[in-house]
């Protein structure tokens, strides 16, 4: 009976060697990619001074950077559980991180996710924003610099061990969008001939980053946050299929849909994106309306049978 005894003392004890120590590679994994430097070193263009593309930088800036930044851009608490991880988004004015950017600076931030000091962003999705083209990235920086200082200061990002170990594990998918993006693609950007047509929607679609949430054919995707409800599905095997202009445009200014569900901000940013202009929202709708009618792709499926 001892025997038995001391052999089961000895197994827990080895399983929890091999736990901790697990734990600590991921967490470790987790430190090494916050420490990592990036170079990109995009050539710098020029910035418009004109005041129709100072108007466009300023629809983009409020219907994609205020959804996390504010709508003054001097910052949000952004991801705020104490227990998991606090790391807001920080003040971008110029009393804020971006006091001593250079138009370089602008453009590696926003379009490669690294920070002057060659630090990656976190959370930041520059993989999406990328993908603007070299006028409309122009166009925001431009009306960037423009944007009236604020000094508001938020403290530094803190992470939890756990939120760590978690973050090495993947579980948050990915942190550090530096990682995936081609740091030493600098060839010109360029967008469809602005207007309602569906290929300028899905320019628009793409730089929004909307897949990132609703899958990438856009038929829905639950991703890995518990408290969140699945991106729907958006092609018009979707609610959307029985919506016209009016009812698309009134969901994403008003942030309640036809079928009545309000959506939270912090899960579909539609305070931002509500901010499009007309033309984009209605190029947009066309290229969403011009997509096959799939059904619900399998994550929103399962998403849905669990909550009956
Ligand atoms: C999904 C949320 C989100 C969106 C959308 C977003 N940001 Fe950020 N941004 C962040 C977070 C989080 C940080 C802090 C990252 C860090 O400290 O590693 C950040 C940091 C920054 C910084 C400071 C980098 C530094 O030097 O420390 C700039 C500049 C910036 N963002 C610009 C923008 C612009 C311009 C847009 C719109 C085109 C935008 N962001 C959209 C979340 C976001
Ligand atoms: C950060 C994640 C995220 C991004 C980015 C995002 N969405 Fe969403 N979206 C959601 C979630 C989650 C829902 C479901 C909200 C709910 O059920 O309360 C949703 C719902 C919607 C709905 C309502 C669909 C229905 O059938 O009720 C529309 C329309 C929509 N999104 C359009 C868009 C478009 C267009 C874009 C890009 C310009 C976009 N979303 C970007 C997360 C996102």
């Amino acid at each position: 009976m001892k025997k038995i005894l001391k052999w089961i003392g000895i197994v827990v004890l080895c399983l929890i060697v091999i736990v901790v120590a697990a734990a600590l590679i991921l967490a470790g994994k987790y430190n090494k990619l916050a420490d990592k430097t990036y170079t990109a070193n995009p050539p710098e263009l020029p910035v418009p001074t004109d005041s129709a593309s100072i108007a466009r930088g300023a629809i983009i800036a409020a219907s994609i950077c205020s959804g996390c930044h504010g709508g003054d851009f001097s910052g949000t608490p952004f991801f705020d559980e104490p227990k998991i991880a606090q790391v807001p988004a920080p003040n971008i004015t110029k009393g804020g991180r971006t006091a001593s950017y250079t138009t370089k600076d602008w453009i590696r931030t926003i379009r490669y996710g690294v920070k002057p000091d060659s630090h990656g962003l976190f959370i930041m999705p520059s993989k999406d924003m990328g993908k603007m083209s070299d006028a409309d990235l122009m166009s925001l920086i431009a009306y960037m610099q423009t944007v009236p200082s604020n000094d508001k200061t938020w403290p530094d990002p803190t992470f939890t061990f756990m939120s760590k170990v978690m973050a090495g594990a993947g579980l948050f998918g990915a942190l550090y969008h530096a990682e995936e993006i081609d740091l030493t693609d600098y060839s010109p950007r360029t967008a469809p001939e602005m207007s309602t047509s569906p290929e300028y929607g899905a320019y628009v679609v793409g730089f929004h980053g909307c897949k990132s949430c609703h899958g990438d054919q856009l038929n829905g995707f639950k991703s890995p946050d518990p408290v969140s409800p699945p991106g729907a599905n958006i092609t018009p095997g979707g609610n959307l299929g029985k919506w016209d202009l009016a009812a698309f445009t009134n969901t994403l200014r008003s942030g309640t849909t036809p079928e009545g569900v309000e959506m939270d901000p912090k899960f579909m940013p539609w305070t931002a994106i509500g901010l499009m202009s007309d033309m984009e929202i209605e190029a947009v709708y066309n290229y969403l309306k011009s997509l096959p009618a799939l059904p619900d792709d399998e994550t929103v499926v399962k998403y849905k049978e669990k909550q009956k």
